[in-house]
């Protein structure tokens, strides 16, 4: 039998790991993630190795707050401080350059470190307790679902880490937004590399107009955000988006179980056609939406179904993060059917 690794609140424990180089799933505000010392190459090799990530996805740099900033990024501009003031602790990823101490292997290469300091207390408290810089991608196997509360954590990576701090169920529910600020002066507007829990409309209220690129990039292609795969945040049961929200007539030939993630409840007549439904939020709130996204996800995937039907977003705040995951958790079967 496979041992688990303990889960716990003990902030000396998880902080005295990390500093030997250990691995400890810590929460966020927005998705649980899997924390190693930025600054050891070797921590920062455990955790593409536990998450068996390609090397060439790079990882996002936490931060208890922003007086150490400068130990990972070269650079930063009044920009970079306004967004810091307005948008920090929070769920935003700012692309920056990056300084020295920062090992190759969490920026993929790239001359630039992503950072942001998390709003979840006994993240912050980890960071300080734990004296460095923490590298923590989504605490998933590469690819799949993310976790939104330890116990998702224990199920995934609990034979391939050391410790597993419970701060409960993430608030957001959505990783936070990768943002790329154009070099000062430069005149260029920022580029948005992945949409997350701070709703592009936030931004672009204090930026200007903000570049948002056709996020379904295909895999081999230059890419401006490494790692955001096509196929991600993937079910092993196929999903497919339908076409309309809520789905409006579903009648279905065959004798295939189907289970249906619907943002807002389905008219009674749709509901019938599907053996298990989820009901993201009865009013239709894309921040509960967010919340209960990928738990909700998890819960059909486990139901051996034949299939998931997904109802899209509307494409505005919260909802342009929730349609770019399950884009992703869909890019393995079609992309959209229409079922009517
Ligand atoms: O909410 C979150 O951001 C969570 C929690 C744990 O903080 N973390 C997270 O990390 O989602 P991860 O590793 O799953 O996503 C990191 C993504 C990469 O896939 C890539 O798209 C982008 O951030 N990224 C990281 N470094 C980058 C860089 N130097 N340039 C461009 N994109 C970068
Ligand atoms: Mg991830």
């Amino acid at each position: 039998m496979t041992r688990l690794c303990p889960i716990g609140t003990d902030l000396d424990r998880a902080a005295s790991l990390l500093r030997d180089g250990g691995l400890v799933a810590m929460p966020t505000e927005t998705v649980y993630g899997l924390a190693g010392d930025a600054l050891n190459p070797s921590a920062v090799a455990r955790i593409f190795e536990a998450k068996q990530r390609p090397f060439f996805d790079p990882l996002i740099v936490h931060l208890p707050e922003l007086s150490w900033l400068p130990r990972v990024v070269a650079a930063d501009s009044p920009q970079t401080r306004e967004l810091a003031a307005a948008f920090w602790p929070g769920p935003l990823t700012l692309v920056l350059p990056k300084a020295a101490a920062v090992p190759d292997l969490v920026t993929s290469g790239l001359p630039t470190v992503a950072v942001r300091i998390p709003e979840h207390p006994m993240a912050l408290e980890l960071i300080r307790r734990a004296g460095t810089p923490l590298a923590a991608p989504s605490a998933n196997p590469f690819g799949r679902i993310s976790p939104t509360t330890a116990a998702h954590v224990l199920e995934q990576l609990g034979d391939r880490i050391d410790y597993i701090l419970d701060g409960g169920a993430c608030a957001i529910g959505v990783e936070s937004t990768v943002l790329q600020l154009p070099a000062e002066g430069s005149g260029e507007r920022p580029i948005l590399l992945r949409p997350g829990g701070l709703p592009v409309e936030e931004l672009e209220r204090r930026l200007g107009p903000i570049d948002i690129p056709q996020s379904a990039a295909a895999d081999d292609q230059a890419n401006p955000a490494p790692g955001m795969l096509t196929q991600h945040y993937a079910p092993r049961t196929p999903l497919t988006i339908l076409s309309t929200s809520p789905p409006v007539d579903a009648v279905f030939s065959g004798s295939q179980r189907l289970g249906l993630l619907a943002f807002r409840p389905p008219p009674c007549d749709a509901g019938r056609a599907y053996e298990e439904i989820e009901v993201l939020s009865s009013t239709g709130d894309l921040r509960e939406a967010a919340a209960g996204f990928f738990a909700a996800l998890r819960r059909l995937d486990k139901r051996g179904l034949d299939a998931i039907h997904a109802t899209p977003f509307p494409e505005e705040g919260l909802g342009r993060a929730l349609n770019d995951r399950l884009r992703r958790a869909a890019a393995k079967s079609d992309r959209t059917t229409d079922v009517r």
